[in-house]
């Protein structure tokens, strides 16, 4: 069972990529989350978390969500995160998650993808961003073989950079940076409230007709790179740069 978590559609990507080979269910994390079902699944086929990397480590949303979880049948758990450079020393998090739950930890794959974080970063070009998504085909179906055959994914060694990453930096990030503050539409706005439907968290509400950011945001992106009139900025950062969205659907 591949459980996905997608921002912007590049874990979803993945996810779909990797089940042209392990051919099994790709259920939503996403719709657990914005209507709130009971977390229980069950599968004879290992489980596969598919997620974004946000500041070296799985959100700290999806950490919960595995966390919650009850997985039953098959004690086999896999990782893997998309992300636009590096995980750090996300795999340590990756297995804290699961601790005391029986699974065994298969391994975590990263990927590269399109960095969608619009709000920090410029995006790349939708040119340059389907060039990434094409190299990174092969190391995805590479995965799912290892998958399908139920291998270990191989250790990439963690160093101390990485470690401080995604123990002294991720703290500092969420605690700093991340909130909805900032958030607003410009004129393009048509009021069609897909930013409302794209919100994981149900943060996003209509005030009259234009949406009103809640307090509960993980800054995933999904509103922003979603809105097909380029209307959300992010304070005065987003202002005439490139969105990101990923709408490719694997063959
Ligand atoms: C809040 C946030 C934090 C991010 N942190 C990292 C990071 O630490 N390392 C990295 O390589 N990419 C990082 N990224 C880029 C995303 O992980 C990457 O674009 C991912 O593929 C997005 O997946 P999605 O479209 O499924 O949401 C970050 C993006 C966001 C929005």
């Amino acid at each position: 069972m591949i459980l996905c978590f997608s921002g912007t559609g590049n874990s979803l990507y993945v996810a779909r990529q990797l089940n042209v080979v392990i051919k099994d269910e790709i259920i939503s994390i996403n719709e657990y989350l914005k209507e709130d079902k009971e977390k229980i699944f069950n599968s004879n086929k290992p489980f596969i978390i598919v997620a974004p990397t946000h500041a070296w480590r799985m959100p700290r949303i999806i950490e919960s969500f595995i966390k919650e979880s009850n997985f039953n049948g098959n004690k086999k758990i896999y990782f893997i995160l998309t992300c636009g450079a590096d995980v750090g020393n996300a795999i340590g998090y990756a297995k804290k998650s699961i601790d005391k739950k029986g699974m065994t930890f298969m391994g975590l794959a990263s990927i590269i993808m399109p960095d969608n974080y619009v709000a920090l970063y410029d995006s790349d070009d939708r040119k340059h961003s389907k060039e990434i998504i094409r190299k990174a085909i092969p190391g995805i179906l590479d995965i799912a073989q290892k998958i399908k055959n139920e291998k270990e994914l191989p250790n990439k060694p963690i160093s101390l950079l990485d470690k401080i990453k995604s123990s002294v930096t991720n703290p500092i990030f969420y605690s700093t940076i991340v909130s909805a503050k900032g958030f607003h539409t410009n004129n393009a706005c048509i009021s069609c409230s897909k930013c409302v439907t794209l919100c994981p968290l149900n943060n996003i509400q209509m005030n009259d007709t234009k949406p009103q950011w809640g307090k509960n945001c993980i800054h995933c992106m999904a509103c922003i790179g979603g809105c097909p009139k380029g209307a959300i900025e992010y304070k005065n950062r987003t202002v005439g740069k490139v969105r990101y969205y990923n709408t490719e659907y694997p063959n």
